[in-house]
């Protein structure tokens, strides 16, 4: 146990607000153990939080929201870790004016929602799930050999046109595997990036009606803001080809469901793959779920063994660092900690 993680002798404490998966690996949990003491709420709702949330020094979170109720019910509060890349369910602002740090994972699992991002292109473009089934369901009748339905007539992924709608650190791995893989031609529209650096992805900057005009297919790579919310709505959607698809791994709210639901229904677009949904679990009766232009999953981008396990690496590191004292590695909030006199510029 490291003296610097004590103060006044006391150990500081690391408080889950649900039960997600890094409890289930005790190496993590007693590597947490050795720089504090392991707490986890009994609930993920919000009273049960308030109630037993007082000691933590560090609050990890996945769904649940940390509002500035929780935070002012932890005096002793220093930083709050999203157990994943996406932030959204804390209240970001409400940390900066207190002091507190934000952390997230990033990079932790961009390999593996980039792949699955890629998977469900060529599932939409193959109908792999439609082809499965139609063996499954024993339709495959060899007395019709040479006559199988229209739909199973697919497109090549190569050297058609990629629309990324944001290359940070998805983004730019899904850029190199379609371009290495598929030498496709790679569209990107990203604010917070400049022409020289997306070429260096071997991608085109433009701004996003250029791209959902030219792309044969999109991927959403971006965070839930306030700014990204709605990002794709009925507008942008129709702006995009009759025969394109779009797949969403980065957060429901991002993509207008409803006018997507339209959309496909309607046939103005081709398909869409879908990770993240406007709620989840979806409800079980989502008109998403009627149609066979879609391939749908259960906000799964980010479980692949390798992923979780940088994940929980990444959790037990960023918290030794708040724990001793240290800036984390992965402050999303630096620039308004900065702004509000809690952080000195570095
Ligand atoms: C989370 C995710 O890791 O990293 C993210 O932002 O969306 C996820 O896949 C997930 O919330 C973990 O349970």
């Amino acid at each position: 146990m490291s003296l610097k993680t004590k103060k006044n002798g006391i150990l500081p404490t690391i408080f889950f607000a649900e039960r997600c998966d890094m409890l289930n690996s005790p190496s993590h949990i007693s590597k947490l153990e050795s720089i504090a003491q392991v707490k986890w709420a009994s609930s993920d709702e919000e009273a049960a939080i308030l109630a037993e949330v007082r000691d933590a020094t560090i609050i990890i979170s996945d769904y649940v929201p940390i509002t500035s109720r929780i935070m002012d019910s932890a005096p002793n509060l220093r930083g709050i870790i999203s157990y994943g890349v996406g932030f959204n369910q804390i209240d970001v602002n409400a940390a900066s004016e207190r002091g507190i740090f934000v952390v997230n994972l990033r990079g932790s699992n961009a390999e593996s929602v980039a792949e699955l991002a890629v998977s469900m292109m060529v599932a939409l473009l193959r109908s792999l799930l439609k082809s499965d089934q139609y063996v499954r369901n024993k339709k495959w009748d060899t007395t019709e050999s040479g006559k199988y339905p229209d739909w199973t007539l697919g497109s090549e992924l190569y050297k058609k046109t990629l629309g990324i709608v944001g290359i940070g650190e998805v983004g730019k791995r899904v850029a190199r595997i379609c371009s290495k893989g598929f030498n496709m031609r790679l569209l990107a529209s990203d604010p917070f990036t400049t022409k020289e650096k997306a070429l260096e992805l071997g991608a085109e900057l433009v701004d996003l009606n250029t791209l959902l005009k030219l792309s044969d297919i999109v991927t959403v790579h971006v965070p839930l803001s306030a700014e990204t919310k709605g990002l794709i709505g009925a507008r942008e959607i129709s702006l995009m080809k009759k025969s394109a698809c779009i797949i969403n791994t980065s957060r429901g709210p991002v993509l207008d469901e409803a006018a997507l639901m339209n959309a496909l229904k309607e046939g103005k677009i081709a398909g869409a793959g879908l990770d993240v949904f406007e709620k989840e679990p979806i409800p079980t009766n989502s008109p998403l779920m009627e149609l066979d232009n879609t391939v749908l999953t259960p906000h799964v981008a980010s479980s692949t063994r390798e992923a979780r396990e940088a994940m929980k690496d990444m959790v037990v590191e960023e918290a030794t660092r708040i724990a001793q004292g240290e800036l984390p590695k992965n402050l999303v909030n630096r620039s308004q900690l900065v702004a509000k006199g809690h952080l000195r510029e570095t």
